[in-house]
């Protein structure tokens, strides 16, 4: 027996019990590495505890490792563009390239009072960098987690501009909340993020969480099968449910470890995600948790809306991966014991 719980339950580290996502890695991968590329940058995409953090970190990584390419991670916050000319020319990389090269590597942050020539920008310092990749075919990745809409980021958002105009071999990989990419449609300079290739991260693969519950759980497949379909594939849900699981061994009923399970995911998501909602929103998900097995024509009646109307809020929680409308006439959640949650939520806070 293991002596260590192998699941995780804090966010953004690749957990031990990690299940691979083969396709959206593979059409990344492919299309950064192949020629001819196509795109030279994807956003992660999906709902809290989707994966998106846990994905691009996996790739970044595998690129990383790949003696051809320079990873450099920055956040929205921070000095984007200032902080890639810095760790590119201070990577190893780069230095032997440039050391082949003989080129002159300027010293990044040098503010020489005695120095003759004008102090050169961030951006020819990059641009200068990445011609000298160039001519070795290697390639440089900036990944950003969590894009919003801050200043530097529009600035970066500049610089990669004019870098793709100039066909260098710059890449971007970036995660994203639906509501916080939707408003950048507006924003100068930044409607190529919103109009960027889109990774929507689903559900995790049903059977492999199964097969990874039965091996770690020591439980029948039947069982592991009864506890996979309690994560509706819902990565963060997958670490909880196995958590709590293997915590409270040996477990009699499953019905035993619901409470435990409700609060986990209340607490380090659902929350959050209700705080993020706007009220129609939040009333629109208490008449969908009203209405068990919620036809669309029922909630609609609840809710009083017509179906201009109710379509506007459908969509919006479909894209930000709320709710299901795979079934015709139908609405449900999509994130599991979501029901239970807001039905909660409206009895303890709001009466
Ligand atoms: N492929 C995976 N297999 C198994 N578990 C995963 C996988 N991807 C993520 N998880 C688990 O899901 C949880 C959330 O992952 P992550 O932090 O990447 O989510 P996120 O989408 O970045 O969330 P947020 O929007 O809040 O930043 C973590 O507990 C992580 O261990
Ligand atoms: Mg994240």
């Amino acid at each position: 027996m293991q002596q260590k719980n192998p699941f995780m339950i804090s966010f953004s580290r690749k957990p031990v019990e990690y299940i691979d996502r083969p396709e959206q890695t593979e059409v990344i991968l492919s299309t950064f590495r192949e020629s001819p590329v196509t795109d030279q940058l994807f956003m992660i995409m999906g709902v809290r505890g989707s994966g998106k953090t846990v994905l691009m970190s996996s790739i970044a990584n595998t690129l990383a490792a790949d003696k051809e390419w320079i990873v450099v991670r920055c956040t929205p916050t921070g000095d984007i563009v200032h902080t890639i000319a810095s760790e590119l020319y201070n990577s190893n990389k780069f230095h032997q390239l440039s050391l082949e090269a003989q080129v002159n590597v300027p010293f990044v942050g040098h503010v020489g009072i005695s120095s003759q020539v004008p102090e050169e920008t961030d951006l020819s310092k990059i641009d200068k960098a990445l011609a000298v990749l160039q001519q070795h075919g290697r390639k440089l990745l900036i990944t950003i987690d969590e894009v919003t809409n801050t200043p530097q980021m529009k600035e970066f958002a500049s610089v990669f501009q004019i870098l793709i105009g100039k066909e260098r071999p710059i890449y971007f990989l970036g995660t994203g909340l639906y509501e916080n990419i939707m408003p950048l449609q507006n924003e100068k300079n930044m409607t190529f993020l919103y109009r960027a290739p889109r990774i929507v991260l689903g559900p995790l693969d049903m059977s492999a969480i199964a097969r990874s519950y039965q091996n770690i759980l020591r439980i029948s497949a039947e069982q592991s099968v009864e506890l996979a379909k309690l994560t509706k594939g819902y990565s963060f849900a997958f670490q909880v449910l196995g958590y709590i699981y293997w915590n409270a061994m040996p477990v009699k009923t499953v019905d035993s470890i619901l409470p435990e399970y409700d609060d986990r995911l209340a607490d380090a998501s659902y929350s959050k995600m209700w705080m993020e909602m706007s009220e129609t929103d939040r009333k629109v998900c208490r008449a969908i948790a009203e209405n068990n097995g919620s036809k669309i024509k029922d909630v609609r009646e609840t809710l009083q809306m017509d179906s201009n109307l109710f379509n506007v809020y459908r969509v919006r929680l479909k894209n930000r991966g709320i709710v299901n409308t795979g079934e015709y006439g139908k609405i449900a959640f999509s994130l599991p014991r979501f029901t239970e949650f807001v039905q909660n939520r409206s009895m303890l806070y709001e009466i």
